[in-house]
Formats: C-alpha cells, sequence, structure tokens
C-alpha cells in the first residue's frame, strides 16, 4: 500500500514542457482536498513552462539537463539521486518526454507513474491525436498508467473517452483529451492516495480486486 488515509501522499513530479497536468495536480490538492503534496517538480528542460508553475506554487523546482548527461544510464541515475532526495511515495511522469532505463523504471517500481494520450494498449508512441483521426476512430481518449520498462505499455490505473466530433482536428482533439487528462491524473492518484489502487505482481489491484484491463 501506497500511504495511510491520513497521510497525504508524497509526490515527486516530472516534466518537460507545458505542465497543465502538474497544474491540474496542485488545483486538485488546493482546491479538492487530494491528499497528496508535490515536494518538488524536476524537469530534464530548464526553461520548461511548467517549473514556472510550480515556483508560484512555491514548490521546490530542480533542473536536469538531459544534454549534459548523454549517456541515458547516467542521466537517469542523476535523475534518481535527485528524486530520492524527497523520498516520495509516488513519481509522477506528467510530460516528461524521456524515454527512461529499466534500472530507473525498476528502482521505482509500482509507484511510477505517467499519462498517455490514448486509450493504452492502442496508440503507443508519439502524434496519437493525428494518428487516431488518419485510422478514423470514432472515440479516442487518456490513460494513466504504472510505469514498465516497455514503452506505454505498463498497467493501466485509470483511462476515459470521447466521441471524436466529424469536424475534429487534431488541435481541437488535443485540446479535448487534455481536459479529460486534468481530470483523470488527480482522480487516479487519489486512488493511490487512498490506498485503492495498488500494483500486485504486474497487474492493478482496486479494492483489493484485479482489474480486467491489465
Ligand atoms: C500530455 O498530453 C500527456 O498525456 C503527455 O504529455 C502531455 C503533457 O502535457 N504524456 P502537459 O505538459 O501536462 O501540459
Amino acid at each position: 500500500m501506497l500511504s495511510s488515509e491520513q497521510t497525504p501522499l508524497s509526490l515527486v513530479v516530472l516534466i518537460s514542457g507545458r505542465g497543465s497536468n502538474l497544474q491540474a495536480i496542485l488545483d486538485a490538492i488546493s482546491e479538492e482536498g487530494l491528499p497528496a503534496r508535490v515536494e518538488a517538480v524536476i524537469s530534464n528542460v530548464p526553461d520548461a513552462q511548467g517549473l514556472l508553475r510550480a515556483k508560484k506554487a512555491g514548490i521546490p523546482t530542480a533542473v536536469k539537463d538531459h544534454r549534459k548527461w548523454p549517456q541515458r544510464e547516467l542521466y537517469d541515475q542523476q535523475l534518481i539521486k535527485v528524486i530520492d532526495h524527497y523520498a516520495p511515495g509516488l513519481v509522477v511522469l506528467a510530460g516528461f518526454m524521456r524515454i527512461l532505463t529499466p534500472q530507473f523504471v525498476a528502482h521505482y517500481s509500482g509507484r511510477l507513474i505517467n499519462i498517455h494520450p490514448s486509450l493504452l494498449p492502442a496508440y503507443r508512441g508519439l502524434n496519437t491525436h493525428a494518428r487516431v483521426l488518419e485510422a478514423g476512430e470514432t472515440h479516442h481518449g487518456a490513460s494513466v498508467h504504472f510505469v514498465t520498462a516497455e514503452l506505454d505499455s505498463g498497467p493501466v490505473i485509470h483511462q476515459d473517452s470521447v466521441a471524436i466530433n466529424r469536424e475534429e482536428t487534431a488541435a481541437t482533439l488535443q485540446h479535448r483529451i487534455h481536459r479529460l487528462e486534468h481530470k483523470i491524473y488527480p482522480q487516479a492518484i487519489r486512488w493511490l492516495a487512498e490506498g485503492r489502487v495498488e500494483l500486485v505482481e504486474g497487474k492493478v489491484v482496486v479494492d483489493h480486486r484485479p482489474t480486467a484491463n491489465t
């Protein structure tokens, strides 16, 4: 179990860009009683907009510029050092645009989550909105999942979908999916903080019952 019901779950959030999911998590903590606390926000991009959001909220920030450690293993080791300084109960990837080493993933097994803009296992990887439209899908969505060594492949904790309109463009779809993400990410973190969701032997367990989608 990640946390008791009384103690806020301590989070470290990793970002690379805009940080709108980070903002949604911060808002859910301050406005909706999400029982979590963001201990630090770490970015691999020095001028990521999300760092300003963290500073505004009075949260410590750190930049680990990946260009300074071209070797992926060494970079991830540096990252682990910074993250572990805050001893988080959960590491939250929120638009962190890096492929993580198996060592990093194993280090945080069961307490590393990501949000991906598709209904996983469909549409792993990048440019999901355009690809979904191109394929003529009727629905698109977002998924929160535990991170495993394989990209965008870990067991799903939560997902939600929207119906695709006839006039939809990749931009409108992206906007709608972002709004969905801002709901499901804080919701999934709430379940984890309340100890309702766990990763047990590679499967998501909700309220002590395995879910169908893992
Ligand atoms: C989101 O679309 C998320 O699904 C993906 O990266 C994007 C991050 O957006 N992993 P933001 O930085 O939270 O605004």
